[in-house]
């Protein structure tokens, strides 16, 4: 089994990507939504509730957990993979979702030396849109930085729009709020406009199209969940030993929370009905 975490349903976005590259593929998805967001809180906390996360989907089969969230990849991973993983789990592994964005974005996938032929030039200025959390981590100028230092990393915050979409709130409360976000992001570049903006959170998929309605014309909006699920099909084909054995099982839902009002919302991110069940250590 695959392991896929978010701290609610943000993660769906992804995991409908996932199912929809490879559909025989075992899934298991763990949604934190008693501790969610995850946006808003300090580090430690998002380290703790992240690892509490993963030793959960570990429990369940999963040898390898992908973390369908950028506040938890941000904020925790590195120091997980550092200090953690390797002696609590050695033989299994925990993937993040930045690094097929900062790929993206680069335009150079981490294992090639330089850019091939049929890439487009890389974007010279990026907003970034991210729960204040993501944004406080510094996780993606640094990453975009480390890759392609000239290109220029603007983020603007988001903290109202997580707990918007987990309600459920409908399209006319969300838009004014997106609008507000992508005019101080664009304050920020001083008129400049950008080339590209990253939606660094698994839930905004969900609002794409209101920040694209509300972005110049001609940025490009960049998604994280179809990038993932192509990094993964690379990341199985380098490592057979990850690759879930058997297939064809549905996948299957779990919530730290109350299961029957998280299984109603979450069909709106996963794409059709989705049945949870709570988790009880
Ligand atoms: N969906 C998550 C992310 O990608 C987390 C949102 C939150 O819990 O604040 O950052």
């Amino acid at each position: 089994m695959i392991g896929v975490f978010d701290s609610g349903h943000g993660g769906l976005t992804v995991l409908r990507a996932l199912v929809e590259a490879a559909p025989d593929r075992p899934f298991v998805y763990l949604g934190d939504h008693a501790a969610a967001p995850y946006g808003p809180r300090s580090e430690e906390d998002i380290y703790r509730l992240t690892v509490q996360g993963v030793e959960r989907l570990f429990a369940q089969d999963c040898r390898l957990v992908v973390l369908a969230c950028n506040t938890a990849a941000a904020v925790a991973l590195r120091r997980m993979q550092r200090t953690w993983l390797p002696h609590a789990h050695p033989g299994r592994n925990v993937l993040g979702v930045l690094v097929p964005m900062v790929e993206a974005i680069t335009r150079v996938p981490w294992m090639q030396e330089g850019p091939s032929a049929d890439w487009l030039p890389e974007p010279r200025t990026v907003g970034v849109f991210a729960t204040p959390a993501t944004v406080a981590s510094g996780s993606f100028p640094r990453e975009i930085g480390k890759r392609a230092p000239d290109v220029r990393v603007v983020q603007q915050a988001c903290p109202d729009l997580v707990p918007l979409i987990e309600q459920g709130a409908p399209d006319a409360v969300i838009a004014p709020v997106v609008r507000g976000y992508v005019a101080c992001l664009l304050e920020q570049l001083g008129g400049e406009t950008p080339d590209a903006v990253v939606l660094g959170c698994t839930h905004y998929p969900l609002v794409a199209r209101l920040f694209a309605d509300a972005l110049p014309a001609g940025v490009e909006v960049l998604c994280q969940p179809s990038l993932v699920a192509k990094s993964l099909d690379n990341y199985l084909e380098r490592h057979p030993e990850y690759a879930p054995r058997g297939g064809g099982a549905a996948p299957r839902f779990f919530t730290t929370g109350a299961a029957e009002p998280v299984g109603v919302l979450a069909g709106r991110f996963f794409g059709r009905p989705t049945a949870f069940e709570r988790l009880h250590q």
